[in-house]
């Protein structure tokens, strides 16, 4: 049985994508923080563990478990949690922009770091990152998500060159808009972080704070979880796993449109939609 570490499985897609995979035999070790979704991941018949991408004393203890679970093998790894942290850029601190890359991008890096030796000992293993419409287009009020999701295109692209001929392949998943708990999450970094009354922005943000009371639900362009899942299995298991998958209508409108139109095009359109 091959054993994934998937992280951020307390909700949305990694939850979701953690059972999927559970229920197609694989032997699933899926993190979380809280201590009642841990206890949930376990009743699941996964091996849940504390991990939070912040902390690095979490990340080594739970490829420690992984190993355990694996008898020595990470097949896989799922990089998968995350939260966004909106705001003007001009309004984030740089220490708000320092805290998202800590979750989003410098955690992301050390637990990779940390599995790799293993698969190269293995000689095969599957990195797969979750990064986002906004790791390949800018959006307004969202610069330090979009940060940390372009820094992860350019990090996971490099090494997926670098580990070419080890056996070990990387991919990323590119979502638009996906139905979890991603908004309501990322509402209170908002509030806590960004000082809406003093901004120039902050009728933009008045407006915003409306629209992120709920979450949408399925639409033409909202998704559910399971459309992130075919991708992944798809990394997981194809003997020609692709660098790329684009989720949702929007991710594969903008990848394309971002090939074949001129920047001032582009911009126009990145204008109109947020
Ligand atoms: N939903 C979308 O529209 C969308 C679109 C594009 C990309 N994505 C990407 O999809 C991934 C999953 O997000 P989601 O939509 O499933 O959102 P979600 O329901 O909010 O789930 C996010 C998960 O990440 C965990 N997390 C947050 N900060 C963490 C940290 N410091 N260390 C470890 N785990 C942490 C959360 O744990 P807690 O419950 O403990 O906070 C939760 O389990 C993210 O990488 C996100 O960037 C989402």
């Amino acid at each position: 049985m091959a054993t994934i570490l998937i992280t951020g499985c307390s909700s949305g897609i990694g939850k979701h994508c953690a059972l999927r995979l559970r229920e197609e035999g694989w032997n699933v070790v899926a993190t979380a923080r809280k201590p009642a979704d841990i206890e949930m991941l376990n009743d699941a018949g996964l091996t849940g563990v504390y991990l939070d991408y912040t902390e690095s004393s979490s990340l080594a203890a739970a490829v420690e478990v992984a190993l355990e679970a694996g008898d020595g093998r990470i097949d896989a790894l799922f990089n998968n949690g995350a939260y966004g942290q909106a705001g003007a850029v001009e309004d984030v601190s740089t220490d708000v922009l320092r805290r998202q890359f800590e979750a989003n991008f410098f955690g992301w890096h050390e637990l990779t770091n940390l599995v790799v030796p293993h698969m190269r000992k293995a000689g095969a293993g599957r990195i797969v990152h979750c990064s986002s419409i906004l790791g390949i287009v800018p959006y307004r009020w969202r610069g330090a998500y979009n940060a940390s999701k372009f820094a992860l295109e350019g990090l996971a692209s490099t090494m997926r060159l670098e580990l070419r001929g080890s056996g070990i392949h990387v991919s990323l998943i590119e979502p638009g808009p996906i139905v979890s708990k991603f908004t309501t999450n990322g509402l209170q970094h908002f509030v806590d972080n960004i000082d809406v009354d003093n901004s120039v922005h902050h009728k933009v943000y008045r407006k915003q704070l409306e629209r992120l009371q709920s979450e949408g639900g399925v639409n033409r362009f909202r998704l559910p979880p399971e459309a992130v899942y075919v991708k992944l299995r798809h990394a997981l298991t194809s003997h020609r796993p692709r660098a790329h998958y684009h989720v949702t209508v929007p991710t594969k409108f903008m990848g394309v449109a971002k090939r074949l139109l001129p920047q001032p095009l582009i911009d126009r359109l990145l204008l109109k939609s947020g």
